[in-house]
């Protein structure tokens, strides 16, 4: 099958993973990098021996026709849109933006466009969360009631690197996106929040670093997330990730059904590092095969958006509608 070209602009360490896993999958060929900073951009232009740009000329290049786009999170926008009004299909890292107005002006591009794009949520890509997926797909736990899941890391080193993870990133948006779309994947949409936020652990961090929130879906099921950075504790196993339906249960890797009041362990394996390369494959053969991607733009901005009102709420001590997009 035909390899496409990619570009990679932003070059820091979730860039680089994208560059490992453009070069193993078989559907796509790493062709051209892009940062700001001339050392990244010199060392990973050497490391995959490909050409390196330091702004958006790499977009001229007729032989990237995926762009994909790993600058911090209130910077994705901009590469998005570009890329797109070049013609370029583009994955966006999540969170999707790190602002209502950039989320509405990236959805309005990738509608106004002929290309693919995809918001790389890259929790629906494990093999527990597909399982998981498909059977509330077929039914199998029944009508879903309410979930949970939590993003509880010790992010505390954080303050030792790139300055915006302390001053503007947010923590129910940028770590509480990952169970957040875990949740909307499994409930669909969502239509109110009500956040509550403290700021006791890692002070450092300009923004909450606590923050907790109840989501209300449009089916009627009640879910809750909570986003820590300052935990002083391993990262918590399978992100607390709970589903209670009528006729089942799934808590981690665990599973109970109606009848047979114990618990089972589902035969997934255990949970090591991100499969980028599963995402980056994907999305290639969407493109190839012309089928639509697991999360387009209205689906990664749906997760960003629930996640920002859930921040806006904790900010203003009341709950909040989740308007359609
Ligand atoms: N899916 C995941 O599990 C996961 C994990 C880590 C990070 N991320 C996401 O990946 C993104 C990047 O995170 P990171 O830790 O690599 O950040 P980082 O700050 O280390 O790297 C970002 C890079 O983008 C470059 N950059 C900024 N603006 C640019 C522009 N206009 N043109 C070209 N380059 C530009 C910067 O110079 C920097 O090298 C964030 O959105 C983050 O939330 C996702």
């Amino acid at each position: 099958m035909a390899r496409l070209g990619v570009g990679v602009i932003g070059l820091g360490h979730n860039g680089l993973a994208w560059c490992e896993a453009y070069q193993s999958c078989p559907y796509t060929d790493l062709r051209a990098v892009c940062d700001l900073d001339p050392e990244r951009l010199r060392a990973a232009s050497e490391r995959f021996s490909v050409d390196g740009y330091g702004g958006y000329e790499i977009l001229d290049r007729a032989d990237a026709e995926i762009i994909s786009v790993h600058t911090p999170d209130h910077l994705h926008a901009e590469p998005f849109i570009l890329a797109l009004r070049a013609g370029k299909h583009v994955i966006v890292e999540k969170p999707m933006a790190a602002s209502l107005e950039d989320l509405s002006r990236m959805v309005e591009a990738a509608r106004a466009a002929s290309t693919k794009s995809m918001v790389a949520q890259v929790l629906r890509f494990h093999p527990l969360f597909s399982f998981v997926r498909k059977m509330i797909d077929n039914g199998q736990l029944g009508e879903i009631f309410y979930l949970e899941a939590d993003y509880i890391h010790d992010l505390r080193y954080q303050k030792y690197m790139e300055k915006w993870k302390v001053t503007i990133e947010i923590p129910i948006l940028s770590g509480g996106v990952h169970p957040l779309d875990l949740l909307r994947w499994f409930a669909g949409d969502i239509v109110e929040v009500y956040g509550m936020a403290n700021h006791i652990a890692y002070k450092e961090m300009h923004e909450p670093t606590t923050e907790a929130a109840l989501f209300k879906f449009a089916g009627g099921a009640v879910g809750k997330v909570a986003a820590l950075y300052g935990t002083v504790s391993p990262m918590v196993e399978w992100y607390n990730l709970c589903v209670h339906g009528t006729t089942g249960t799934v808590r981690g890797n665990r599973l109970c059904l109606d009848g047979n009041e114990a618990w089972m362990e589902i035969p997934v394996p255990p949970q090591q590092g991100h499969p980028f390369e599963a995402e980056a494959c994907h999305f290639a053969l969407c493109i190839l095969r012309d089928e639509q991607p697991l999360i387009d733009a209205v689906e990664g901005a749906k997760s960003a958006q629930a996640c920002l009102l859930a921040h806006q709420s904790a900010l203003e001590g009341r709950p909040l509608p989740v308007p359609p997009l």
